[in-house]
């Protein structure tokens, strides 16, 4: 099971959304991580072959997936960034359509229609119109659908958009429920929700890949470049120029500051434990 991303490039006009993107996914939880606009979206519309490339290829176990078309269409799951679902739709009645539509035949689909709302945890409001859900709810319809043909590739753009703490744990263990026998692709711009969720990860930045590998090798990247320390006002606003801040809490006259870099002459600097964050603050700097 192996999807390859070659030398991908979208043009929307003179836009360049995606240039030169290129990477494998294999069997595990994928984070896409990009600020708004670095093409996440586009990639993943391509990936699900809602859109086209402008040039390059995607091939899965070695076969370009938009010769495949209906045949790989079948071994996918998307969940769009913003769906939208016909209003009077009950979550029964939408995961019916979708069904229908991905080619479930009918006597299997009411068992399977099922075993989704179960899995999401909404078989209690089946019965209840989508447009009356919360947000979390209506993502979790949205990986009912996504996974109502038992994909092997999931492409999920910004599920954990607006979930409130309790949602985003519920979510994170349905995926990892899934990442053992499928390849997962989600999108998002916050950190520590890849650090939750995913093993692995795209980092994109202005439509280029700017990054690709295990969450906990990247990480180390900035070990050894993560220092804590103590300031007064004055300083700090010398280092905040002259180092990326991770955050920094007032104490009263000082400042405590967390940083990537370089240590901060004339300060006492205490090295910290690294974590995506310092990476990601680290490499919108510095391209590593
Ligand atoms: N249909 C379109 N027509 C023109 N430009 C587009 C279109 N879709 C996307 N773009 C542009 O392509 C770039 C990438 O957009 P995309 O939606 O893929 O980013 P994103 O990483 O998903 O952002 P976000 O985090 O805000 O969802 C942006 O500059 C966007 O304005
Ligand atoms: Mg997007």
């Amino acid at each position: 099971m192996e999807l390859q991303v070659e030398q991908l490039y979208k043009s929307y006009g003179k836009k360049e959304a995606l240039q030169d993107v290129s990477f494998t996914l294999k069997k595990g939880i994928y984070g896409l991580l990009g600020e708004n606009g670095a093409g996440k979206s586009t990639l993943m519309r391509i990936m699900s072959t809602v859109d086209f490339p402008t040039k390059g290829m995607i091939r899965y176990d070695g076969e370009n997936i938009f010769t495949l078309d209906e045949k790989y269409r079948g071994k996918i799951g998307y969940m769009p960034q913003n769906y939208s679902v016909y209003p009077g739709f009950t979550a029964k009645d939408f995961l019916e359509y979708m069904g229908v539509l991905k080619g479930i035949p009918k006597e299997k689909l009411k068992s399977r229609i099922a075993e989704v709302l179960e899995f999401v945890n909404l078989s209690d409001v089946a019965g209840k119109k989508v447009k009356t859900f919360s947000g979390g709810m209506k993502r979790r319809i949205g990986i009912a659908q996504a996974i109502i043909n038992e994909p092997e590739i999931l492409i999920l753009d910004e599920p954990t958009a607006g979930l409130d703490p309790t949602e985003r744990i519920r979510f994170s263990n349905i995926i990892s429920d899934m990442g053992k026998d499928k390849i997962v692709l989600l999108s998002t711009h916050i950190v520590s929700d890849i650090e939750a969720i995913a093993n692995n990860l795209v980092v994109v930045k202005k439509g280029t890949v700017l990054k690709t590998g295990n969450v906990d090798e990247i990480i180390q990247i900035v070990k050894g470049r993560v220092w804590e320390t103590v300031v007064s006002h004055e300083v700090y606003q010398k280092l905040r120029v002259e180092r990326a801040v991770i955050h920094l809490k007032q104490m009263g006259k000082e400042v405590q500051v967390r940083f990537v870099g370089e240590q901060y002459p004339g300060a006492e600097n205490r090295e910290a434990e690294p974590t995506l964050e310092d990476y990601y603050i680290f490499a919108g700097g510095v391209n590593v």
